[in-house]
């Protein structure tokens, strides 16, 4: 029997960036584009481009740059929404306007303070007028989970008059168990006169744990896309994961007969990237991309997996991408070396600059000795972090500190083509180069968390910092996330702090440049 299509919208740039402590900056949300497009996803969300200029500038390079996967951009059923929308995207060659309004009674009566016939109204306009720009309109029903049925029918029938090509049934706030989220859809097949000239959709919230059995329940009952997020993240409790519900459908092909276009060998890239840029980290017990997803503990377990791998593995680890760490790179290994390894790991000679990352294996062969894949795939990671245009970067760094006096740091920066230096006391050796860093640039910066990781084993593994701070300008405060990797945490912190002054810089300007427009 043939196997159906699900199409995979992912949302991890629109519902997962809104959960996140700091936002994603534009560089950064392209690095997640990219890694998604290479998963083979079909619509990458980009963002909600009214919402700010940031997200709007994001929406807009990513319309640009992707070119396999279609990008969809977020609007509510209000003029400038969609108009805003429409802007952002029309530099790709084919996009999708998402347009959504609530349709349950408690959101209707108590956030749009509204009678259900003018949601309708208001729907309907909006679909009609996202279509002038496109024939890809998607319409969300907002809390449809909670939705009277008959409404939901009514709605879902005039979305689909309107010219609405997908149709969306959120289940908003988590709240709906699979047997029932199955029902819905099912009753919408059966009462929707028109329902079989759009795509169902399904788009599910996990604040019960539910939301990849919901959706999975949602595909066994007709629907042919699924709303999801890398690693799950998204408002509260998150979103249905890209991973998991992937998985399933591939795992348990003989049962759902259904397939999707993902590259599956993407997925623990995809993975640990939105984990690294979104500073969230992976609990080791998750299903698919956690740390212990393939480790066998019990004895017996370990002992079953030798005899016969299937005893206690559904799927293999490299199915998913995860490639059982090698060694032997060292300081004598030359650039073709490192080139083929990363091959060998999956990467193109497009996802990365050799020269820069040659340059940073050597000086960490020198220090480690072996350097192994997981160092290698890190580098990777931190050598893309740093762009070209990066205005700040770090020269210098000397610290003094002691179990009773306060730390001494001196930090020599470029800022541009000016060496600056500076010297600052502080109650630790991070909160004394925070300081000497925020009277370089002239920003108040303020650190409001640490986090210190190792990227991989050993006493000699590399350490990861995760810093978030806080920006005040005028009367605004703005947070900040930056990372920072090096065999020393000390250093990796100052990178860290680094990357946040770089990132205050570029918010700074584009705020400018919106002063301007605005302006002009
Ligand atoms: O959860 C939700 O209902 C949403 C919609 C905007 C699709 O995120
Ligand atoms: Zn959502």
């Amino acid at each position: 029997m043939n196997k159906d299509n699900v199409i995979i919208f992912d949302t991890t740039l629109r519902d997962g960036e809104q959960a996140l402590q700091a936002s994603l900056n534009t560089r950064e949300k392209l690095q997640i584009a990219f890694a998604l497009e290479r998963l083979g996803v079909d619509i990458i969300e980009a963002g909600f481009p009214v919402s700010s200029p940031g997200d709007f500038n994001s929406v807009q390079s990513i319309a640009k740059e992707i070119k396999n996967s279609r990008i969809a951009g977020l609007a509510r059923v209000i003029d400038k929404d969609i108009d805003a929308a429409a802007e952002a995207l029309k530099v790709a060659e084919q996009f999708r306007i998402h347009t959504f309004v609530a349709t349950s009674t408690i959101h209707i009566e108590k956030k749009l303070k509204k009678e259900f016939g003018q949601v309708i109204e208001m729907a309907t306009r909006a679909i009609k007028r996202a279509r002038n720009y496109t024939d890809d309109v998607e319409f969300s029903c907002e809390d449809a989970g909670r939705t009277p049925i008959d409404d939901l029918c009514r709605m879902v029938e005039q979305a689909i008059l309107a010219g609405a090509t997908t149709i969306n049934i959120p289940d908003t706030v988590g709240y709906t168990i699979p047997s029932e989220f199955g029902g819905i859809i099912e009753t919408l097949f059966n009462l929707v006169p028109n329902i079989d000239k759009a795509i169902i959709s399904v788009h599910c919230h996990d604040d019960l744990g539910l939301s990849v059995a919901n959706s999975i329940a949602a595909v066994q009952a007709g629907a042919r896309q699924i709303e999801c997020t890398v690693n799950g993240i998204g408002e509260r409790a998150g979103n249905c994961s890209l991973e998991e519900v992937v998985m399933i459908l591939n795992t348990r092909a003989d049962h759902l007969n259904l397939v999707t276009n993902i590259n599956p060998k993407e997925i623990h890239r995809t993975s640990q990237l939105v984990s690294n840029l979104c500073n969230m980290p992976i609990q080791s017990n998750k299903a698919i991309v956690g740390a212990n997803a393939f480790s066998h503990s019990s004895g017996i377990h370990q002992d079953g997996v030798l005899k016969s791998q299937n005893t206690y593995e559904i799927m293999t680890p490299e199915t998913v991408g995860l490639n059982t760490n090698k060694l032997n790179l060292t300081s004598r290994s030359g650039r073709h070396v490192i080139h083929h390894r990363l091959q060998d790991l999956g990467y193109n000679k497009d996802d990365y600059d050799l020269d820069k990352l040659y340059e940073r294996f050597v000086r960490l062969a020198d220090k480690k000795g072996q350097v192994f894949d997981y160092d290698l795939e890190a580098l990777v990671f931190f050598t893309n972090l740093d762009a070209d245009d990066d205005f700040y970067s770090l020269e210098s760094l000397y610290v003094q500190s002691g179990s009773k006096d306060t730390s001494t740091a001196t930090v020599a920066m470029y800022c541009g083509e000016q060496l600056i230096t500076e010297a600052a006391i502080g109650n630790g050796p991070i909160n004394s180069i925070c300081r000497c860093i925020s009277r370089i640039c002239g920003y108040d910066i303020e650190i409001k968390d640490f986090k210190v990781a190792s990227t991989s084993q050993g006493t000699d593994a590399l350490g990861q910092v995760n810093i978030i701070a806080e920006y005040k300008s005028d009367s605004k405060v703005k947070v900040f996330h930056g990372m920072g990797l090096a065999t020393d945490i000390i250093r990796s912190s100052t990178y860290a702090l680094v990357r946040i002054a770089n990132d205050i810089r570029c918010s700074e300007k584009v705020g400018e440049l919106r002063e301007r427009n605005v302006a002009s």
